[in-house]
């Protein structure tokens, strides 16, 4: 299989939809995204790795990071963490409270906004520090030490975080975070505002591909454990359009408000591609177009 060939095809293909999508700004800091970049890459379970585009321009890698701090609370924390958090998709949007009243406090999955605050105060608590249990794996998976937060991102989405605080505080008013809010949404916003390329995210998530081993052989998750990221990744990874991300792109995969969208293809490799205009649901219109072309020519997908 040529992957160069189908990943120069797949931007070109994301790019036809440059202009369709909206950078984010309800974080002020990111709306001054470069709207007409678009990259992506692949990285193979046996260590190759294929670029196009803009695929080593760092962004935002936001909500992508939630897939980070799952995989981490389940390696050190296992199971009991499902007591806290659910793993059905929501229907809703990533930053919704709607559901957290009648479900009393538990969060729908890890992936929505309230199920990532619940994820990262269990992180907090088996490793105090969050963040940088996040950076120091993305650090190793990408041998890229400059791996680092934007603290000016952080800071701007902290400023304006007034949703995902009232989020928080409901979880903590049902007893659900160990932490003190603070000290949860802090270590929230800077693992949101860590900043890597599509390179780096595709080497960081072929774990899941080679079913839970990392970049130095060492196992992260059981075969299991990583059977069960991916199938959450799937079914909520991006939120409530995770049917027709499935439907187009047939691969497990999680979106960030950034425009990165990182895709598995268990047993093969992982590919991630960026843009920063988003669709309504947070997705990134001509990312998803590209991965969407990716497995349409390649026949790569779960399915
Ligand atoms: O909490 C937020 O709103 C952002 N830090 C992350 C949201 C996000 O990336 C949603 N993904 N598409």
């Amino acid at each position: 299989m040529d992957y160069q060939e189908l990943l120069d095809g797949a931007v070109e293909a994301g790019r036809a939809r440059l202009g369709d999508g909206r950078v984010a700004d309800y974080i002020p800091a990111l709306a001054c995204a470069d709207s007409t970049a678009l990259g992506m890459a692949l990285a193979t379970v046996d260590g190759e790795v294929f670029e196009a585009g803009d695929a080593a321009r760092p962004f935002s890698i936001q909500s992508i990071s939630k897939l980070f701090t799952l995989a981490l609370v389940l390696a050190e924390g296992g199971e009991a963490l499902w007591r806290r958090v659910g793993r059905e998709p929501s229907g809703n949007p990533f930053n919704s409270l709607v559901q957290l009243e009648t479900e009393h406090g538990i969060p729908r999955n890890p992936f929505i906004n309230a199920g990532a605050i619940v994820v990262t105060d269990r992180l907090l608590g088996l490793t105090g520090d969050a963040a940088g249990a996040v950076r120091g794996f993305l650090r190793a998976e990408t041998g890229n030490p400059s791996l680092a937060t934007n603290r000016e991102i952080a800071a701007s989405e902290a400023q304006h975080g007034h949703r995902n605080a009232a989020l928080a505080h409901f979880i903590a008013s049902h007893g659900n975070l160990d932490n003190d809010v603070d000290a949860v949404l802090a270590q929230y916003y800077e693992h949101c505002a860590i900043e890597a390329s599509c390179r780096d995210l595709a080497l960081a998530g072929r774990f899941l591909a080679r079913h839970g081993v990392r970049a130095d052989g060492e196992r992260l998750l059981t075969r299991s454990e990583a059977k069960q990221v991916n199938a959450v990744l799937l079914t909520c990874g991006t939120y409530d359009a995770a049917g027709e991300f499935a439907y187009r792109v047939g691969l497990p995969g999680k979106s960030g408000v950034g425009g990165g969208v990182l895709a598995i293809i268990p047993g093969r490799g992982a590919v991630c591609a960026w843009s920063p205009g988003l669709d309504p649901a947070g997705n990134s219109v001509a990312a998803v177009a590209a991965l969407d072309a990716f497995t349409t020519a390649s026949g790569l997908s779960v399915f």
